[in-house]
């Protein structure tokens, strides 16, 4: 940078320093002055990354992952935020006598894969359903899911079901992780909705103690938190997965029994400038969408029988490799539905 540049940007932060704050120009000096310093921009982190949502594509390029020790001393990695406030719930728990130790948190899509394999052959497949997400889907990609183990009696509690049997210890964690922005991601009975069964070791840091609390509180899934969030305009998080299931039901509508499955995946949200370049007409509370997805045709159904909104099954195949669909999330009076599907390719 230029010296003198440099001078004029250590007296406007000087000034900034020495004029207090209180005021909305303040404001927007004190985030300048953070944008110059750090140059971030905040995570989402109330992505959701589930059985049927992947890894959004940019994730990786976002988060800022830091190293740890986990309970076998192997260095692993974790989103930056979610290993400080992790801290502060350990040192809480320390307190109320529980340990709790690191297992696994990030991981690769190949980490999860190999995972995948492993189990599949150590525990079987039906087990591996229920406990492990396909490469892609799992949240262990975003840096903010944390694996935990505890330690009884200075003896390492590390196997599943030896974890699920120790129900006073995992209270008295459960009851500590709103206070540091955690939830509990895979709640009892609740894989229904989930799609995993109960993981009393999985932790899910969401960068908001009031967020977590709400989850907390009303014993949610994060489905139906992300669900239940009303201004999706300015949600990026819950705009997407609200998107996502009201596809699901539009397609359960075209296609009725003919298909068993639908998957779907939100790749990109329009800015109201970009819908009108695509000449998409909006609604104050329309939102415009660029879609991939995949659906599985019942048993005994051809596939050409599967005459998509805009081609054949094959076609749907296509897309979902180099083709993306658009469509609008239309808000008739707080009822959604899908229009315009399939245009703009
Ligand atoms: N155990 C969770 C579901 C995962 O593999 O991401
Ligand atoms: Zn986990």
């Amino acid at each position: 940078m230029k010296k003198k540049l440099l001078g004029i940007l250590i007296v406007g932060l000087l000034f900034i320093g020495l004029t207090g704050c209180g005021t909305k120009d303040d404001e927007a000096a004190r985030r300048a002055e953070n944008k110059v310093i750090t140059g971030k921009i905040k995570l989402d982190y109330l992505v959701l990354v589930n059985k049927y949502t992947a890894l959004p594509d940019d994730w990786e390029k976002k988060v800022e992952l830091v190293e740890a020790q986990n309970a076998w001393d192997e260095t692993i990695k974790l989103e930056k935020e979610t290993y400080e406030n992790y801290i502060k719930l350990k040192e809480d728990l320390e307190k109320d006598g529980v340990e709790i130790v690191l297992d696994s948190v990030y991981r690769s899509v190949s980490e999860q894969q190999e995972l995948w394999d492993d189990w599949s052959v150590s525990k079987g497949i039906d087990y591996v359903r229920k406990y492990v997400a396909v490469p892609g889907f799992s949240e262990h990609h975003t840096g903010l899911a944390v694996d935990i183990c505890i330690i009884k009696d200075g003896k390492l509690i590390e196997e599943n079901d030896d974890m699920i049997a120790e129900r006073e210890i995992f209270a008295k964690v459960h009851a500590k992780l709103a206070d540091h922005g955690f939830i509990l991601r895979y709640l009892e009975d609740r894989d229904d909705i989930t799609g995993y069964a109960y993981e009393p070791w999985h932790l899910r840091y969401v960068g908001s103690t009031k967020i977590a609390k709400e989850i907390m509180d009303k014993d949610i899934t994060f489905e139906e938190y992300i669900a239940s969030i009303e201004d999706i305009k300015s949600n990026t998080s819950a705009a997407k997965y609200q998107i996502e299931i009201a596809l699901q039901d539009y397609f359960k509508e075209i296609y009725g029994d003919k298909i068993t499955n639908s998957r779907f995946n939100v790749t990109k949200i329009y800015s109201d400038e970009e819908a009108k370049d695509l000449d998409i007409e909006l609604g104050d509370d329309d939102i415009a969408f660029e879609v991939t997805y995949q659906v599985k045709p019942a048993e005994g159904i051809d596939i050409d029988e599967l005459t998509a909104p805009n081609g054949t099954y094959d076609e749907v195949l296509e897309w979902v490799k180099d083709k993306k669909a658009v469509g609008v999330l239309k808000n008739n009076d707080g009822e959604y539905s899908i229009e315009n599907f399939g245009t703009g390719w």
